[in-house]
């Protein structure tokens, strides 16, 4: 038994995965080999899904078909819709939505009774669940505005049928390639703490639907994928402060303020996927003719970076430091940003829970017992 506790896990090795790799060093993410710079400016998301979960990139006729199998499962079945109208009317969370949502999708499962060891089965059960993520939670929005659900367009993709599904309208190439771009940078990253969990339930044979609202429930936390909205809401603050924002960021940050979208377990140098969502942010700026939100956000990053010295730290800008402000851009809601998170990383979810049931071992620490050896009982009425 390792000695030492490690807090956190921190830098403890507990699984091999070939699905992706980060070197927090050099600022480089992959997936099965392919720079994620590539990947989000060549590969569609329903592509970089078929990667992740069958190991290699697929021909034009295998995305097709793969295509095809997701658009045939974006339906959700009446009782569904219903709970997802009732979470809307309640005022809930959508992260708390879309983790009671995609357990109630259980119940639809056509496979309910496929063997755990049967991984063709998870796979289609995680095919479904991906498919559906995006039709829930547009709906859910949809419910909170008071309008009907808008339902699937069966010629988009799985990216831009979610906007679809949210205004009713089919959006313009920007914004259907950025929001494509987006699922592929937040498909995988390794064992970040949503991934880990879903694995954690997978090791015990537990169904993939357990797995992925177990993810979702990890991914909520603001240490975690929650900051993406706590930086655009910092952004919002700044625009209503009518300060400067290097005023802003200064007075912040002598007030001891942790600025959210800053510092990585693994990354010590700025996330590769920030610069490439920095790059959409000015280009929708650009195109929207409102550089306000990028220059507030390069602005407080050039702060942080240079004058606080958080990089040389080792405390750099990720990628959720400028993801807020280009679904800000898009006219996504501000509390939808953590659900589009979970919408892409349901593929990484997916994908290690397949890779690691193929050689299963169940997941399960020790730890260090520091209470008393001997206690001695005192019945009550006489403590
Ligand atoms: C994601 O793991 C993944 O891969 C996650 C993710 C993925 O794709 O799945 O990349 C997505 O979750 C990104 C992270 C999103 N979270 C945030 O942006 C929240 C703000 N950042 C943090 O709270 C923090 O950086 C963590 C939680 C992300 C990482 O925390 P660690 O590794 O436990 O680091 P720590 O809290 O122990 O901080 C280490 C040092 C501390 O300084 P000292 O006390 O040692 O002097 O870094 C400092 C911290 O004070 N620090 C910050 C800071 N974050 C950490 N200082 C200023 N501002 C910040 N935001």
């Amino acid at each position: 038994m390792l000695e030492d506790v490690q807090k956190g896990l921190e830098g403890v090795l507990v699984a091999e995965s070939g699905l992706s790799s980060i070197d927090g060093d050099a600022g480089r993410l992959i997936y099965r080999g392919y720079d994620i710079e590539t990947l989000a400016r060549e590969a569609t998301y329903e592509e970089v899904l078929y990667l992740l979960w069958h190991d290699e990139l697929p021909t034009a006729e295998e995305l097709e078909a793969f295509a095809d199998s997701i658009a045939e499962e974006r339906e959700l079945s009446a009782d569904v819709l219903e709970t997802v109208r009732r979470l809307a009317a309640s005022g809930e969370e959508p992260m708390a939505a879309l983790r009671t949502a995609v357990s109630a999708l259980s119940a639809d499962e056509p496979e309910p009774d496929a063997d755990p060891e049967d991984l063709d089965a998870t796979l289609r059960k995680g095919r479904r669940i991906t498919a559906k993520i995006p039709t829930i939670l547009a709906a859910f929005e949809r419910y909170r505005m008071d309008e009907a659900p808008v339902d699937p367009h069966p010629d988009l993709d799985l990216a831009e049928n979610f906007l679809y599904m949210l205004t009713g309208e089919e959006p313009d190439d920007i914004a259907a390639e950025t929001i494509d771009q987006a699922l592929i940078l937040h498909a995988d990253h390794g064992l970040n703490a949503s991934t880990f969990t879903s694995m954690v339930v997978a090791s015990t044979m537990a169904d993939v639907y357990s797995s992925v609202t177990a993810g979702i429930g990890a991914l909520s936390g603001p240490l975690h994928g929650g900051a993406n909205q706590d930086v655009m809401e910092m952004l919002i603050e700044v625009d209503e402060s009518d300060r400067d924002p290097l005023d802003w960021v200064k007075n912040a940050t002598d007030e001891g303020r942790r600025i959210p979208g800053f510092g990585h377990r693994v990354y010590n140098v700025k996330d590769p996927r920030a610069k490439i969502l920095q790059a959409r942010c000015k280009e929708l700026s650009e195109a929207n003719g409102d550089e306000k939100w990028y220059d507030y956000t390069t602005t407080i990053e050039e702060y942080l970076t240079e004058e606080q010295g958080l990089v040389e730290k080792g405390i750099a800008p990720n990628v959720d430091f400028y993801s807020g402000t280009v679904y800000y851009q898009l006219g996504i809601p501000v509390d939808m940003y953590t659900p589009i998170f979970a919408m892409s990383r349901v593929g990484g979810w997916v994908g290690h829970v397949l890779e690691y049931q193929e050689d299963n071992r169940l997941i399960r620490p020790r730890g260090r017992y520091t209470g008393p050896e001997e206690a001695e009982w005192v019945p009550i009425d006489e403590r």
